[in-house]
């Protein structure tokens, strides 16, 4: 919000781009390459965490790249693929401070945005065909927070975490 409102009177050689961390396994590889060159015309700087090859890979690797990104504020916003997302959005939500969202749908998209402030999009490379994962990125690339209320449910996640990791300390 902040960092657009900045740059509204920029001309567009000098805008910040938003940086996005992508990363997948080999499940997700294919939709990965696709959904890069939809982040370029979204005007997004892509950091490709890997995997580069559809060779077979532990996706907890990858998934471990880009959320610790989000989590230590390094980048703003990261999207993981594996298979199904499942098991990208369980290793990013062990995370600090991810709010990692499965959206295989574009209500999801929307609503992760709109409600949770997701700041990590989840796909499952073998659930979706690449146009509806390009709407469902544009979507939740697109979609702000809308605070109030959420905002409130947000803090009280985060107090959940606080209160988790200073049990393990
Ligand atoms: C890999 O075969 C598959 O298990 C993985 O991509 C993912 O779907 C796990 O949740």
């Amino acid at each position: 919000m902040l960092r657009n409102a900045c740059n509204s009177g920029l001309r567009d050689a000098e805008r910040e781009k938003m940086k996005v961390a992508i990363g997948s396994d080999h499940a997700g590889y294919a939709l990965k390459e696709e959904v890069k060159e939809l982040l370029k015309t979204l005007d997004a700087e892509v950091v490709d965490c890997g995997t580069e090859t559809p060779d077979s890979v532990d996706y907890p690797d990858f998934g471990e790249k880009v959320s610790s990104l989000i989590s230590t504020g390094k980048i703003e916003k990261g999207i993981l693929i594996c298979g199904t997302g499942v098991g990208m959005s369980m290793v990013a939500n062990k995370f600090p401070n991810v709010r990692a969202a499965l959206c295989n749908d574009l209500f999801c998209a929307r609503m992760s945005r709109q409600h949770n402030d997701a700041n990590i999009l989840v796909m499952g490379g073998r659930i979706i065909g690449k146009d509806l994962a390009a709407e469902i990125v544009r979507i939740w690339m697109t979609t702000p927070f809308e605070g109030a209320r959420h905002l409130n449910r947000l803090m009280k996640i985060k107090k959940i975490e606080e209160c988790l990791n200073a049990h393990e300390t």
